[in-house]
């Protein structure tokens, strides 16, 4: 049996036993056949959930950009290797080989040596999905920079603050972005996010919509005329198993968002061992992740995962709904898409149309479809097996976060089963638990509890980059000697894990992760607002949306202005992905005596669970609910 490729259910079985026995020997034996390593590690791993502190493969040196790139160039050079769809489909699509992609990576890398980056040194991208997205990442790792995605969605404001946390020496950045109709200014919003940024000192700008742009002398230059004269070879910097490859931010439930450090080594082992497994990836496919770069999914499915495999991954520049809801399918019989890999609030949005956007595709070239981010429900799950995979599909609903690097549990298709709703098993190397909230593992086999993590496996971030103390905090001292998930779950009498949701004060719109406080903190910038509250309530499309409880400093406001006003201030602070579907007026929030905000009762009357508020007659100001409960927007 071959380690790295499972192939059926006794691989698994044999595997995961492995896995758990001698985790060590196990990733071992991956890591050794299928690798370009400049030097072996001297020992495996070493960690201590308590300190934490959690090493790979120590003492490896690699450098990540040979085994995305050179490995595959002597039988696979001619390979397309990224698969470029643009927004506008009249515009035509882009292969790009490996041999290309080892050209256009090198090339950029040695513009970034030219203009001063250094290993260590944080370079921030914020492109649209275009090919420079994942050629500039794979610069950054083939001189050993390390790499910050910026999604492009985010404002200058909240681009600045990612930029100032992990002091950026460079923003890599567009003369703008298409989605759908609009083109967006995205070097506007640059330029004006480096007015608070002393720590960068060189924009390169992809030229790709031709916009009028500002440009600020000696400090912006257009990467393609860099180009022009950069070589086309640029030997790997030799990197450390633990040296950092990239930081990717994602937010918390208090606080700026966290800077998530990924390193190397362990990283590309398990991203490279998912993907192929996972989607059970066989030479010939073409994989289609439609997540962007700016997020987890898209680094390690989009980017890392795939070219690690010498796969075909599909990027799309555009949006699922231009020019119309048939643009995914449209896709996907083009390029003959075997793995499509999607978000649960996409498959809602397009399961709401007409069939009739559905209908005229085949959609007989797909093998697998995938979803993550959130919890799919048995609707959607049931639409997209019927109408997308036809029946003949396997779904691999994938659970994982920003900080788990990669999948950790998820079924394999064609070899574990699938149930609606559920991410089912765990992968090799994967061991979780469910916790009551005493703190205690809960052993019975069905359960519902909070799900933690008792071993590490290789892809876990290390650090919050600048605060690891704040990484210990978040997620070690919850439970003892365990990572703490955030979610909750529960296990069914086989093993299957269904996830149930977060359980912290995180609120998952459309897929993506939002903490409430920074949100907060942008409505209450309003000059208008004296308090806010803001708490999820269940939506047919983005899964949760946001619900904001508003005190007025004048009671007497127009509140419809308002409405407007205050979503417009959090799009400046955050982005147009964290504004409110809903906000209420009222005269006052719920408060315990000591004054704390019971963000929970605000969170029953969202969701119109009245009957389950408890006992009010505690609070401070119990006649405050009543009137809320009164004029409570449904
Ligand atoms: O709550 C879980 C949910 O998304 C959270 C992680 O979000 P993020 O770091 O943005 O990464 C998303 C992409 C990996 C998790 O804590 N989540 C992710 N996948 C699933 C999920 N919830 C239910 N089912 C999933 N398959």
């Amino acid at each position: 049996m071959s380690n790295y490729h499972l192939q059926n259910f006794a691989d698994y079985l044999e595997s995961y036993k492995k896995s758990i026995d001698s985790p060590e020997e196990f990733w071992a034996d991956i890591a050794t056949n299928h690798f370009i390593w400049q030097k072996k590690w001297d020992q495996v791993l070493n960690w201590d959930f308590k300190k934490p502190e959690i090493n790979w493969f120590i003492g490896a040196k690699l450098n990540i950009t040979e085994n995305c790139i050179d490995r595959h160039l002597a039988e696979n050079g001619k390979k397309t290797a990224i698969l470029f769809e643009p927004n506008d489909p009249s515009e035509s699509s882009q292969s790009i080989t490996y041999e290309e992609l080892a050209i256009r990576v090198n090339q950029v890398a040695k513009v970034l040596r030219a203009k001063g980056i250094e290993k260590g040194d944080r370079v921030c991208i914020y492109l649209p999905m275009i090919p420079e997205l994942a050629i500039s990442v794979l610069a950054c790792a083939r001189i050993g920079a390390i790499h910050s995605v910026v999604f492009a969605g985010f404002s200058a404001m909240a681009l600045a603050s990612r930029i100032n946390d992990s002091s950026c020496k460079m923003v890599i950045t567009s003369d703008g972005s298409f989605r759908g109709t609009k083109i967006v200014d995205l070097k506007g919003i640059v330029d004006e996010a480096l007015t608070h940024t002393p720590s960068v000192q060189s924009v390169l700008v992809v030229k790709r919509t031709g916009s009028e742009i500002g440009w600020v002398a000696k400090r912006d230059f257009w990467l393609h005329t860099l180009i022009e004269t950069a070589s086309a070879s640029c030997l790997p910097a030799i990197m450390d198993a633990e040296d950092p490859l990239f930081i990717l931010y994602t937010s918390g439930s208090t606080g700026q968002p966290k800077g998530m450090v990924h390193t190397t080594a362990g990283y590309m082992v398990y991203t490279a061992y998912t993907f192929k497994n996972v989607f059970q990836y066989q030479g010939n496919d073409i994989f289609w992740c439609t997540a962007d770069i700016g997020w987890i999914t898209g680094h390690s499915y989009g980017v890392y995962g795939p070219l690690l495999n010498g796969a075909t991954t599909v990027m799309f520049e555009g949006i699922p709904s231009h020019p119309d809801y048939s643009r995914f399918w449209q896709i996907i019989d083009k390029h003959k898409v075997t793995q499509f890999y999607t978000a649960p609030t996409a498959i809602r949005a397009l399961a709401k149309e007409d069939l009739s956007y559905v209908l005229p595709y085949h959609l007989k070239s797909l093998k697998v479809l995938g979803t993550v981010g959130e919890p799919i429900n048995d609707e959607a799950w049931y639409w997209y097996n019927d109408h997308i995979g036809k029946g003949n599909c396997p779904i691999v609903d994938t659970w994982w976060q920003t900080e788990t690097g990669g999948i950790l549990i998820s079924p394999l298709p064609g070899i574990t089963e699938t149930i609606p709703t559920y991410a089912t098993l765990p992968l090799p190397g994967v061991q979780p638990v469910l916790m009551n909230e005493q703190g205690e593992e809960i052993k019975e086999i069905q359960a519902d509890g909070r799900l933690c993590l008792k071993f590490p496996w290789p892809s876990i971030a290390r650090t919050i980059w600048g605060n690891h103390e704040r990484y210990r905090e978040t997620y070690f001292s919850t439970f003892n000697n365990l990572y703490f998930t955030g979610d909750g779950a529960l296990r069914d009498q086989n093993g299957n894990y269904r996830i149930t949701g977060r359980v912290d004060d995180i609120i998952i719109v459309s897929g993506h992760n939002l903490g409430t406080a920074p949100i907060e903190d942008a409505v209450n910038e309003h000059p208008l607002v004296a308090e806010s509250a803001i708490v999820g309530f269940p939506h047919a499309v983005k899964g949760f949306a946001l619900y904001g409880f508003i005190t007025l400093k004048d009671e007497n406001a127009n509140q419809e202005a308002l409405f407007n006003e205050i979503n417009q201030f959090i799009t400046n602070q955050i982005g147009a992905i964290a504004k409110l579907d809903k906000m209420q007026f009222t005269s006052g929030l719920p408060k315990t005596r000591s004054g704390k905000i019971m963000r929970r009762i605000l969170l029953k009357i969202a969701c119109n669970e009245l009957d389950s508020l408890g006992d009010i007659t505690t609070l401070l100001n119990p006649e405050v609910v009543e009137e809320i409960i009164q004029n409570r927007l449904t």
